[in-house]
């Protein structure tokens, strides 16, 4: 997730932007970049690493004669700290991004999904590109459409992007005037005396002001040092009233939550998007062009095997669930730990995916080399560009979640499933195994999953809280799930141990009555994965049986199932999908309810005891 800030005043600003830009560097960044206008001209540094690789360029710059990027009276400038997702690490690929007259420079955040398209249109125009951005495609539409004003030229622009994308521009021609656009991703403007801020989170300017006003979804505005004024991309002018933030800035890190955790749980809908978008362009075919694994092998694959740990291979579990039912090819898996170790058969026919957020993990490095050396052909899919995942594999499928600081895995977790649907349905698409009207309806659910993730988050979490406020102190959860419900259930469970230490389980729901059922009395709360699935009603049997025994029933169903909510004593609905979608919704509440009680029990939910955010040793 990458950050922007812009500034418009009276202030000198290069120190007030990389200023804003250290404020973002808790979101996680690989490069980043500053432009100002500054004597008649746009002088623009940029630099691959940290904010002191970027501090020290702009002294070179300076003492190498020409314009100095932080000389007075430079007043106006946008910075951009960059979560590479397009294109590599590099300086070139960094923001800002110019036009070709070097008179527009813009940042941006999110992704512009029909870049390759608006690319190639511009490329036949003419327009020179200078990175591999799907960014560097909105300063050049503005320069196309620009006609002496900047505003008319960014709305026109907008109108033709499609995606998940918040950007800033300004023009040489204008040096009192930035123009912000907003689809989906986080937009918010500082007010100031004489001065005025963009940023894409408060703690960008949070030091200089705690006025802000709000940009909401599809908006455009222009901000002058006098003024702000938000309008629609049709130029009706919107009345916004001013807030004042409250928080410290410990808090305004967290975005207001108070933990990164309760953060990041409400970042999802925007990992997922960010994950989907541009891989799904329309409703007939999943782009997935960017695997340097060629169409052949997944159309003619025979055999996937999967690896990874924890929470990833949770995810990893419910793509082996997409991809048989989808394309057909049989999957197996296996934690990484014991896959290295227990002298797999690994064939050099074999397709091996490792997933992992960190792309450090060590085992699951190890049983990726491993399945290299063996000749099989190796997947990485991972949130970390340039991780060692990425440079032991022979194809990479990012995840684009965004750092995630807290130890506990959730938006990185619903971006690994969102890269697993994509491949099980490029597969399926591939091999001919889903009916282009199937694929069709999957593509459709699996778009509109970002919202669906919003919705839940946004209707179950007053009761998540009253369902732990109950229940924080029991000593011992079960949790059971079949099918597409089991990795759900083993995932909610790991969140419940690792962060409340509270002990729990996980059983395959059938499994229950060769053993665990024993388990089960009044004190024993039992959280049922029962959403939509052709086994739907054996899980609902397995519920009864467990409340037969005076287990308290806390069941996650699909709305509408009243058959559920009949069963159990608490239901926590999800909305309807296709079936096999239903599980990146419903861990929802399960990564929910676990924050809560761990909340009540008054833990560090950021930072369990004994465990780190990468497992790098063995
Ligand atoms: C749990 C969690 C861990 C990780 C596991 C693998 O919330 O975060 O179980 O999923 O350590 O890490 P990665 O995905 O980085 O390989």
């Amino acid at each position: 997730m990458c950050g922007i800030v812009g500034y418009v005043g009276d202030r000198p600003c290069r120190d007030l932007l990389i200023a804003g830009l250290e404020k973002l560097e808790y979101r996680g960044y690989d490069s980043a970049g500053v432009s100002v206008i500054s004597d008649g001209e746009i002088d623009s540094v940029r630099a691959v690493g940290n904010l002191a690789n970027l501090r020290a360029a702009v002294e070179e710059h300076s003492s190498n004669g020409s314009v100095a990027v932080a000389a007075p009276p430079a007043t106006i400038g946008v910075a951009h700290t960059r979560w590479a997702t397009h294109g590599r690490v590099t300086e070139e690929n960094a923001h800002p991004h110019g036009d070709c007259t070097d008179k527009i420079h813009i940042v941006l955040n999110g992704i512009v999904e029909n870049h390759a398209e608006l690319r190639k249109e511009l490329a036949d125009d003419g327009h020179v590109f200078t990175s591999e951005t799907d960014a560097e495609i909105v300063s050049h539409l503005i320069e196309r459409h620009y006609e002496g004003d900047l505003v008319d030229a960014v709305r026109r622009s907008f109108g033709e992007l499609r995606g998940h994308y918040a950007f800033v521009a300004m023009h040489l021609d204008h040096a009192d005037l930035l123009v912000a656009a907003r689809k989906e991703c986080p937009l918010i403007v500082g007010i100031g005396d004489g001065e005025n801020f963009v940023g894409s989170a408060i703690p960008a300017f949070l030091a200089e002001t705690r006025r802000v006003k709000m940009v909401e979804n599809g908006e455009i505005v222009t901000i002058t040092p006098e003024g702000v004024e938000i309008s629609t991309p049709e130029g009706e002018v919107l009345e916004r009233e001013e807030d004042e933030v409250t928080w410290d800035e410990d808090a305004a890190e967290k975005g207001g939550y108070p933990t990164f955790m309760k953060k990041e749980i409400h970042e999802q809908p925007d990992a997922v998007a960010e994950t989907i978008t541009d891989r799904l362009p329309g409703l007939d075919s999943v782009d997935l062009s960017e695997l340097e694994l060629g169409d052949e092998l997944l159309r003619t694959v025979d055999r996937i095997v999967i690896v990874a740990c924890g929470t990833s291979y949770h995810a990893g579990m419910i793509g082996r669930y997409a991809i048989e039912k989808w394309a057909r090819v049989p999957v197996e898996m296996d934690v990484a730990s014991e896959f290295r170790y227990r002298d797999p058969v690994i064939r050099d026919t074999d397709l091996v995916i490792g997933i992992t957020q960190s792309g450090e993990t060590a085992d699951t490095l190890a049983a990726m080399r491993l399945a290299r050396e063996a000749g099989a052909k190796v997947l990485a899919i991972t949130n970390i560009m340039g991780s060692q995942a990425t440079r032991d594999a022979d194809a990479v499928l990012f995840t684009r979640a965004g750092l995630e600081i807290g130890v506990a895995a959730t938006k990185t977790f619903v971006s690994q499933v969102a890269a697993m649907y994509l491949l099980g349905l490029r597969l399926g698409e591939l091999r001919g195994t889903l009916a282009p009207d199937e694929l069709r309806e999957l593509i459709a659910g699996l778009k509109s999953i970002p919202s669906k993730i919003e919705e839940t988050i946004a209707t179950v979490d007053a009761r998540c809280k009253a369902i732990a406020r109950s229940h924080h102190e029991r000593r011992f959860f079960l949790y059971i799930g079949r099918h597409i419900g089991l990795p759900v259930a083993l995932e909610g469970a790991l969140k419940l141990k690792e962060i409340s230490y509270i002990p729990t389980d996980a059983y395959a729901a059938g499994e229950m009555k060769h053993g665990p059922i024993a388990l089960l009395d009044e004190s024993t709360p039992i959280v049922a994965v029962a959403t939509d699935s052709p086994v739907l009603e054996k899980m609902l049997s397995n519920v009864e049986e467990a409340r037969a025994r005076g287990a308290d029933v806390i069941a996650i169903a699909t709305e509408g199932s009243d058959n559920v909510a009949e069963v159990a004593d608490q239901t926590l609905f999800v909305p309807r999908t296709d079936w096999m979608l239903q599980p990146i919704l419903a861990v929802l509440p399960l990564q929910l309810l676990a924050y809560y009680i761990a909340w009540d029990n008054g833990l560090n939910v950021d930072q369990p005891r004994n465990l780190a955010k990468t497992v790098t040793v063995e």
